[in-house]
């Protein structure tokens, strides 16, 4: 059986920056409040020309480079968000078309915040099978469009940004040790978008009263990440044979630096194993983990060799954890230009509609 090792990551965020001090000046709220509160100084927030496929796409690139792979050889793409860009099409799908991913089957996996936990886990399972042997996974997120900038419980919390890792089949033992997802839909009500959807489509009432945007209830939220963060990271690593000694760090979802610090206390562990970026990036839902753990990467923090856990939470209510030995590339002979399939991915697009548009003109379309 193949092992499933992480041998790219990218990142990929919105240039403009929203201070706290610039939201004070939107809600009634200050920096102190929300430093001490959450620990965030500041998020980036999506241009508008800023979407989840760009910001995947790029951080995509990115992981692809890492891991010298071509868009090409990908089998399969998941796209983690809980921000899509349409009902349908998925995400996943737009990414595809621009990268050029002309092999990989592609869909969108809802769960939050955990969603890149869980769709890390799907992608490894799928190369453990032996059905495929290339992945890319990505969480990517513009939850500035879903949130309220009236509401200061939610609107200071949020940003948005993309991060990506490619997954790939390796004889080498190592790569995904182990995961344990979980789910509690009886609190889906704690963190929801109300409407828009299929119970309550989008109508004049919906949109009056606000439906369309993030509801949060913070201090049960609180309440529940703090439980499971402890409990899913003890019963992923039990589940891979080994204990928090082993680890070189901890990489959790980063909503809240109080939520992480509590975390740390019930491992017993000090705060300086886990990663932590919050302070610049807010809560980018999906997409935190894999930012995280590209910092980490950069910063020297996580090596080839290393056990790391990755640790998540979210509306759902989801959460689980996964216990990874770090790998990075595989060795290759070649150097893939990724500039080159940059452009062709835009290039084979157009051409393909181009293509559907002739054949329609000599088939006939219908009316
Ligand atoms: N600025 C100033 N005051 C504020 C603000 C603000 N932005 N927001 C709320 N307050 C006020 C409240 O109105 C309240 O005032 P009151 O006592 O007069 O009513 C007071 O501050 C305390 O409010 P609390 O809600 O009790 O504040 P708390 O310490 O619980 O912090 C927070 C709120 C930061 C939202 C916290 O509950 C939290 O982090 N919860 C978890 C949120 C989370 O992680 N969500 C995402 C999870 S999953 C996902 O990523 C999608």
């Amino acid at each position: 059986m193949p092992y499933a090792h992480i041998t790219g990551w990218g990142m990929s965020v919105p240039e403009p920056v929203l201070t706290n001090d610039d939201l004070a000046k939107i809600v009634d709220t200050n920096d102190a409040w929300i430093r001490e509160r959450t620990g965030i100084r500041e998020r980036r927030i999506a241009r508008a020309t800023d979407f989840p496929s760009t910001l995947g796409t790029s951080a995509a690139l990115k992981a692809l480079s890492v891991a010298n792979l071509k868009p090409t050889d990908l089998d399969l793409i998941i796209c983690s968000t809980s921000t899509p860009e349409h009902l349908f099409p998925a995400t996943a799908c737009l990414i595809q078309d621009q990268l050029g991913a002309t092999k990989a089957g592609a869909f969108d996996l809802l769960a939050a915040c955990t969603g890149f936990i869980y769709a890390i886990n799907m992608a490894a399972q799928s190369i453990r099978s032996g059905a495929i042997k290339n992945a890319l996974v990505i969480g990517t997120e513009t939850l500035s469009r879903f949130v309220n900038w009236e509401d200061r419980n939610t609107c200071i919390l949020f940003g948005d940004g993309a991060g990506a890792f490619v997954l790939q089949a390796s004889e080498k033992p190592g790569g995904i040790l182990s995961a344990v997802m979980h789910s509690d839909g009886s609190g889906g009500d704690l963190l929801t978008l109300p409407a828009g959807g299929s119970r309550h489509p989008a109508t004049e009432a919906t949109i009056r009263e606000g439906q369309h945007y993030i509801y949060m209830d913070g201090r049960e939220v609180f309440r529940f990440a703090t439980k499971v963060m402890v409990q899913s990271t003890e019963e992923a690593l039990k589940a891979a044979g080994l204990t928090k000694d082993d680890l070189k760090v901890i990489i959790p979802h980063q909503a809240n630096f109080r939520i992480i610090d509590a975390a740390a206390r019930g491992l017993k562990l000090p705060i300086d194993r886990f990663v932590i970026n919050v302070e610049r990036y807010g809560n980018t839902s999906t997409a935190s983990i894999p930012i995280a753990t590209v910092e980490a990467v950069e910063k020297g923090r996580l090596q080839a060799g290393d056990k790391v856990v990755f640790v998540g939470f979210g509306a759902g209510l989801t959460w689980g954890a996964l216990v990874a030995e770090w790998m990075g590339p595989l060795p290759s002979p070649r150097k893939v230009n990724m500039g080159r399939y940059r452009l062709w991915g835009r290039v084979r697009s157009i051409l393909h509609r181009i293509e559907r548009f002739l054949e329609g003109l000599i088939w006939g379309r219908r009316a």
